[in-house]
């Protein structure tokens, strides 16, 4: 069979294993894995490495703060820097403000994505006013769209749940079946779920969470010990957390740019993440790419005050080569636990898993053929932020080839997509609510040609 594309002669990684194969692309999906296969298009991949494209499943994109300051990205420029940092999939945020009715929310964000994205998207959304229509109506309806993941804040005036709303969520999303990531800052709420409401296996509410941008070792400990008690608590973390103390941020005014929700913390903390990381209890490794201009983060100048300034970082360029640099190449993770941290426990986790986030026989053909040996030196990314926390950085392995859906988007850093090509990706549950997981697609056949990576 002569396939339509053929990357030939890589070696591939999945969350399992790597393996050297070619990769045959009819349309935009992977039709065969296998060696010596024919192609109308043959890209030489011999040296590189071929991944799945990562999946971003926690980014801002278009969206207003609580403090209504709109991000400098909009659904093109994010998923253009996305793509020209090996990633294939975001899932950013439909962010719901109190007086705003969900229903025209979501088809808001949906109207602005369609027109832009350059990859394929998902939403989850941020509920800030849960109350009896958004409860009865609105959100049982977003899941059926497949909007199926909801973000709680425990913090911040404008955005902040009591505890009866954070239940009233928990218990919507039980029942129709979507999964909450929950901004936990609020240090004597989370002591007191984990310590007195849940006792010894008796739940009130039996309903899986995400921690998002978890920071600190106290949370992951905190983690660690509720799912050892059995409950499905899950944790992601970010770059920031991995990659900068509080010591970066201490430069002046300047400063302001790298503020974000929890904030960098020292050195053990960026060592807590790294183990929690390789245990599993850190789950997933997401951007939290929040990209606010000059104007966002000083409104005030010189006068600003940090409770002024929006908070947040941008991510979603150099997330994968930053975990590449700092991970795989300094020996931290493996290529596998790469794949997985980046793109497969993302797709899993919110519903998009096979099709995306794997190299699958028919899973959508996105890929990035990375070159572990091409050194870069972070100058300035493609967002609109103008400016990234991790200028100067010397990272060695790049994404210099992506596909997305059959397509190739990026070659060599040059983008050739076209506005609006994204798809929305409705999603189905999260494999977290799932007591026995999902099939994982039939990867035996893989097991006569594979090879172990030598890197
Ligand atoms: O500082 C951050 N993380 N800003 C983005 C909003 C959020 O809470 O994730
Ligand atoms: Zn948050
Ligand atoms: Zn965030």
């Amino acid at each position: 069979m002569t396939h339509d594309l053929v990357i030939r002669g890589g070696t591939l990684a999945t969350a399992e294993k790597t393996f050297r194969a070619d990769v045959g692309i009819q349309g935009e999906r992977i039709s065969e894995l296998g060696t010596g296969l024919q192609g109308k298009r043959v890209i030489d991949a011999s040296g590189k490495l071929v991944l799945p494209g990562g999946v971003d499943s926690h980014c801002h994109i278009e969206q207003l703060s609580s403090m209504g300051v709109m991000t400098a990205d909009d659904f093109y420029s994010a998923t253009v820097s996305a793509a020209h940092g090996g990633t294939t999939t975001v899932i950013p945020f439909c962010a719901q403000h109190r007086a705003d009715n969900l229903q025209t929310v979501l088809k808001d964000y949906h109207e602005r994505a369609r027109a832009k994205a350059v990859i394929d998207y998902g939403f989850h959304l941020i509920i800030a006013n849960p109350d009896e229509p958004t409860l009865r109506e609105h959100l049982p309806e977003a899941i059926r769209s497949g909007v199926r993941s909801f973000k709680i804040f425990m913090t911040y005036e404008r955005t902040r749940l009591h505890d009866e709303q954070i239940l009233d969520v928990m218990a919507a999303a039980r029942k129709h079946g979507a999964l909450v990531m929950v901004h936990a800052e609020n240090h004597g709420m989370i002591s007191w779920l984990a310590g007195r409401m849940v006792k010894q296996g008796n739940k009130l509410v039996d309903c899986p969470i995400l921690i998002v941008h978890v920071s600190t070792n106290d949370g992951i400990e905190a983690i660690r010990q509720a799912r050892a008690r059995g409950l499905k608590v899950l944790g992601e973390t970010c770059p920031q957390y991995l990659f900068l103390t509080a010591k970066d941020i201490d430069i002046g005014m300047q400063g302001a740019l790298f503020c974000c929700s929890p904030p960098p913390r020292d050195e053990a903390a960026q060592e807590a993440c790294w183990r929690g990381l390789k245990d599993g209890t850190l789950h997933v490794y997401s951007s939290d790419h929040a990209p606010y201009g000059l104007q966002g983060k000083l409104p005030k100048g010189d006068k600003t005050t940090f409770k002024e300034m929006a908070n947040g970082v941008p991510g979603l360029e150099l997330r994968l080569p930053l975990l590449f640099t700092y991970g795989v190449g300094a020996g931290r993770i493996s290529l596998p636990e790469f794949v997985n941290l980046t793109a497969t426990r993302h797709a899993q986790t919110y519903g998009i898993y096979p099709r995306k986030g794997t190299i699958a026989v028919g899973a959508d053909a996105d890929l990035a053929i990375w070159d572990p040996e091409k050194s870069v030196v972070v100058e300035q990314t493609r967002d609109q932020t103008g400016y990234t926390p991790y200028k100067g950085r010397k990272l060695k392995g790049w994404p210099v080839t992506v596909l997305s859906r059959g397509a190739v988007i990026v070659e060599d850093g040059r983008l050739s997509a076209e506005r609006g090509r994204g798809k929305f990706l409705a999603r189905e549950a999260s494999d977290a609510l799932r007591p026995l997981g999902r099939d994982v697609p039939e990867v035996a056949q893989l097991k006569a040609w594979e090879t172990p990576l030598e890197l």
